[in-house]
């Protein structure tokens, strides 16, 4: 495994990073637990999750993925992981049961380390902004927890550019704990919401980047055809989400060049789309996710060979976003 440095911090993260959005949801709790394994055997140390996943699956609850880890890193060490885990989503139905007011995050935080059987988080990141909370209060928050020692380093999700500035320049007027990384979506076909201010505000202030959803939830591994429904059990098949590509006639013949280029370079769609985002100088980790413990080595092939740079090129061009 290749190791990388988050921004402009001093933590080692591996260049894959463990999503876990699927463990319980697609992933049952001794899947989750053999996928945690078999990451950790192969070196990856950075571990993404949420306080709220997986709520929206059927039967399950905000907090339940949390706490299929926490089983799991029971019997690990803890001290070689870097975990990763997110406030803003609701855990509950009160008024203050989400955001990211003073209050909710002060709780939110002993809610992850309780269900997560941890002292620290290494990763607290904003899911999204709050646009009802001052980021003052928000920023003020995060610091206390650094400061307690209950926190390592602070991220942002789902951020725009100026938020995001807005907030780097408030933690450098008062001295509090800046976001060191951000969690954008980003890949092959999703493009210009990263690209048009935040690249380059976080080359500029040396942020770690750690883009989500790298593989377009599936559509790029290739698995989906266009004249087939999507496999039984596939997110195709349970998720709306995946219909922006399913139903998009570019997102399909952005496909078809992937996989021509993978068949010529003896690699596969989904190593050509991660080793995509790994050539990106300002990308650290993008947050691979798997159903089954199974497509895991086939995301691990997308590291440690360079991505040709007439190939990067090509798919540069191939993907480019227009002003509309
Ligand atoms: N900050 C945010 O708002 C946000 C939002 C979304 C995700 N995330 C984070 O990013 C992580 C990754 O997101 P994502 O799951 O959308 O990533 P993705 O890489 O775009 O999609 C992952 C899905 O692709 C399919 N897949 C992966 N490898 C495969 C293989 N070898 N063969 C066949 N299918 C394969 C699996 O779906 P199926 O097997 O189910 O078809 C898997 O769950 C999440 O776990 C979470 O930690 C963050």
């Amino acid at each position: 495994m290749e190791y990388r440095t988050l921004g402009r911090t001093g933590l080692k993260v591996s260049a894959l990073c463990l999503g876990t959005m699927t463990f319980g949801w697609t992933a049952d709790e001794p899947t989750a637990h053999r996928i945690l394994s078999a990451a950790v055997d192969v070196g990856i140390n950075f571990i993404d999750t949420a306080d709220i996943y997986p709520y929206w699956a059927p039967g399950a609850w905000a907090g339940r993925t949390e706490e299929i880890i926490g089983r799991w890193l029971k019997g690990q060490r803890r001290e070689a992981l870097v975990i990763a885990t997110k406030v803003r989503g609701p855990m509950g139905s009160g008024p203050n049961d989400q955001g990211l007011s003073r209050k909710h995050i002060l709780e939110a935080v002993e809610g992850s380390l309780r269900r997560l059987g941890t002292d620290y988080i290494d990763l607290y990141q904003v899911h999204w902004p709050d646009q009802e909370t001052p980021l003052e209060e928000t920023l003020r928050a995060l610091d206390d927890l650094v400061r307690q020692g209950k926190v390592r380093y602070i991220g942002a999700s789902n951020f725009p550019a100026w938020l995001l500035c807005k907030a780097l320049w408030i933690s450098d007027k008062y001295g509090w704990a800046r976001f060191d990384s951000l969690q954008p979506h980003y890949n092959l076909l999703h493009r210009a919401e990263f690209e048009r201010e935040l690249m380059a505000l976080c080359r500029d202030q040396g942020l770690g980047v750690i883009p989500y959803s790298p593989l377009a939830g599936g559509f790029l591994t290739g698995k989906y055809q266009r004249e087939a429904p999507p496999p039984p059990g596939s997110r195709g098949a349970i998720s709306e989400w995946l219909r922006r590509y399913l139903q998009n006639e570019r997102a399909w013949r952005v496909l078809e060049e992937v996989k021509r280029l993978a068949s010529e370079l003896g690699r596969t769609p989904s190593q050509i789309a991660l080793a995509w985002l790994l050539s990106n100088p300002v990308v650290t980790s993008p947050i691979i996710g798997v159903s089954t413990v199974e497509q895991l080595p086939e995301l691990l092939g997308a590291v440690g060979w360079p991505l040709p740079e007439e190939v990067k090129r090509h798919l540069d061009a191939l993907t480019a976003w227009h002003e509309e």
